[in-house]
């Protein structure tokens, strides 16, 4: 998603804290204090870490064609979205992030939340994340539900822009070129890319980790490494860009603090040993702890320990398009693990 977003752009973010740049994109700065999660990160992929990146995308397949013949004009987003997160664990993985299920003019991080009566419809993104111990699959797809020619054109442009990015994507090559190139695609369908919601690299436990792959030529031409890459290109016929709207009941972990109250220090321990630095919904926590939860989520939020996403909005409320795929690039191969 957005940088920060998850997406790195538009994404949902991991834990970092988010800082506007002067062109208006966001960005994750890490944060400085080691946390316990830190210890486990592992750099370089070995032939384990692999086998769990390629593990995840398998799951994460698997549920998408699970998924889109049960998704109709109609079915309640709730339903959906823990259809979803049950088939994930079925399958031996955990979600890594709670189900994005963002409709129109809304591009990302929109989740159902515990008691949502909310309805598919119109144009539907779905963005799922799969892990295995911490190795993260995230892909995405986007339904026309209500018939619409202009619905189906700008998935199309969306996809046809992943498949570019893709095709480029390589070792050495400079993230701007596969940005102008993605961006060159989805102008071709007469479309605009978001500028301002981007593809990223993911490490163990850090969904926006390192890089970003922009949607357009944003001129850095930082060059691609051996390394794990979600591209997430997002169309709209609209400004080009997202702007924050509510606030999405999802969020993460991006510091630590304390808590007095000692229910809400409980369920602050479940989510540091549950999701630890990965993004979760107060949904998640309303099942297991039942809706006091919420007042415990508030009092941690208060204290400065999460982050919590906002929904991310086409500028113009146009309707925004995303299609995504993550990919592994090592020295010798591409590969596309979802
Ligand atoms: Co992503």
């Amino acid at each position: 998603m957005t940088e920060k977003a998850y997406g790195g752009s538009t994404g949902i973010p991991s834990p970092k804290t988010i800082t506007k740049t002067k062109n208006n994109q966001t960005s994750n700065l890490p944060i400085n204090k080691k946390t316990k999660m830190e210890n486990k990160k592992i750099q370089t992929l070995d032939k384990e870490s692999l086998e769990k990146l390629k593990q995840a995308g398998d799951i994460a397949k698997q549920v998408k064609q699970y998924i889109k013949p049960l998704i109709k004009p109609n079915t309640s987003l709730l339903e959906i979205a823990e259809k979803i997160e049950l088939k994930i664990k079925e399958l031996g993985g955990k979600p890594a992030f709670p189900t994005n299920l963002s409709i129109n003019e809304i591009a990302a991080h929109d989740t159902p939340a515990h008691n949502d009566d909310r309805i598919a419809q119109g144009l539907l993104k779905v963005d799922i994340g799969v892990h295995i111990d911490g190795y993260i699959a995230d892909t995405a797809f986007s339904i026309d539900l209500e018939n619409s020619k202009e619905n189906q054109n700008l998935i199309k442009a969306a996809e046809v822009g992943l498949k570019k990015g893709i095709d480029i994507i390589s070792l050495k090559k400079p993230i701007n070129e596969i940005g102008a190139e993605i961006e060159k695609a989805i102008k071709a369908c007469d479309f605009e890319p978001v500028r301002n919601l981007s593809g990223h690299e993911i490490e163990q436990y850090e969904l926006h980790a390192g890089l970003t792959i922009p949607n357009f030529d944003n001129t850095q031409t930082t060059q691609i490494k051996e390394g794990t890459f979600a591209i997430e290109p997002f169309t709209t016929n609209g400004f080009g860009a997202v702007r924050d709207g509510k606030p999405s009941g999802i969020y993460s972990i991006q510091g630590e603090g304390n808590v007095r109250d000692n229910f809400a220090r409980q369920v602050l321990q479940f989510i540091e040993e549950e999701y630890q630095t990965l993004p979760f919904c107060s949904r998640w926590l309303v099942k297991r702890f039942g809706t006091k939860a919420l007042l415990a989520l508030n009092q941690i939020e208060r204290a400065g320990i999460l982050h919590h996403y906002k929904q991310l909005i086409e500028k113009n409320n146009a309707k925004v398009a995303q299609a995504e795929h993550t990919i592994i690039i090592t020295e010798k191969e591409k590969i596309v693990t979802t």
